[in-house]
């Protein structure tokens, strides 16, 4: 009976957090080094729909870095990365499309459906919800920066109670145009900003961020997070996921918090208890 009564308490814990985030908007951007195992995948989803129902509204936008680099490898495709960007050519474009808008967005959004969420996948280029210009055509190739954001099409489906899946490509608006290739962290950042969301939540294969002797850091602000980019400390994939920070918080996003998105029930921990867990970025 005691056991039962402390599950009790443990559900009322949450209800300040339901309360206050009750019919608020939270941009979820889930890594593709989070999305590991079957098991890992599931609770994830689990977490997700448990949100939706108790009226935060969620929009998913996903990366797949090594699901990429895998079917590139299984094509034969040669590519390769310069300052930390995958350089995409037409053929490298079309692998890019078909992973992430595939395989991937549609994996995320039927384990959702199964869980009893309505999940809908889509990609930057539906309804030119992302458009984009090249970052350096010579250098990158189809890489993309974001040059605009149409929000309407996500207010619209999370209206009609969808879960909008959202796989990181953006649109040229020109016929016949492959599409760009963004960086999930960049795309999150800005969808989050145009939303207005209340929360963006990354999920990754670290603690949060971390200093020079591997220990989290709690919370950042922009000129630490300077410093950091500066000594070296901030490198590699989670610069761009910092940038995104800021640029949501800038937006009028109110907080942005990278997670441990290999921990069970990471989001739920982050979201509706007192300690979280990872880095905030106010
Ligand atoms: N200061 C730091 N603290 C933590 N991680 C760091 C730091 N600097 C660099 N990193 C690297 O950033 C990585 C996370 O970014 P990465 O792009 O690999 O994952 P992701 O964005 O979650 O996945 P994907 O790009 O597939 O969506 C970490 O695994 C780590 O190697
Ligand atoms: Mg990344």
């Amino acid at each position: 009976m005691k056991e039962k009564i402390d599950q009790a308490k443990i559900l009322l814990e949450a209800l300040p957090y339901i309360k206050r985030y009750s019919n608020e908007i939270f941009v979820i951007k889930y890594g593709g080094s989070a999305q590991t195992s079957p098991e890992l995948k599931d609770k994830f989803a689990r977490d997700i729909v448990l949100m939706y129902l108790v009226g935060i509204k969620p929009v998913i936008v996903h990366g797949g870095g090594s699901a990429i680099g895998k079917m590139l490898d299984r094509l034969q495709v040669d590519s390769h990365f310069i300052d930390g960007l995958r350089v995409t050519d037409a053929q490298v474009m079309e692998v890019v499309e078909m992973v992430l808008s595939g395989s991937i967005n549609k994996e995320i959004s039927a384990l959702l459906n199964e869980h009893g969420a309505k999940a809908i996948g889509v990609s930057g280029k539906d309804a030119s919800m992302l458009k984009a210009q090249p970052v350096d055509m010579a250098k990158y190739g189809y890489v993309g920066d974001i040059t605009e954001v149409n929000p309407k099409i996500i207010h619209d489906l999370i209206d009609e109670k969808f879960i909008p899946v959202i796989a990181p490509i953006a649109t040229a608006s020109i016929s016949g145009h492959p599409g760009f290739n963004i960086n999930a962290d960049i795309a999150a950042g800005h969808i989050a900003a145009s939303l207005k969301a209340h929360k963006i939540i990354f999920m990754t294969d670290t603690a949060g961020v971390l200093d020079c002797e591997n220990e989290l850091i709690h919370t950042l602000t922009k000129d630490e997070i300077d410093r950091y980019k500066e000594k070296g400390t901030i490198a590699g994939g989670m610069i761009p996921k910092v940038d995104a920070c800021l640029h949501a918080v800038n937006g009028g996003v109110k907080k942005a918090h990278i997670i441990d998105g290999r921990i069970e029930h990471a989001l739920l921990l982050e979201i509706f208890t007192s300690e979280g867990v990872g880095t905030v970025i106010k």
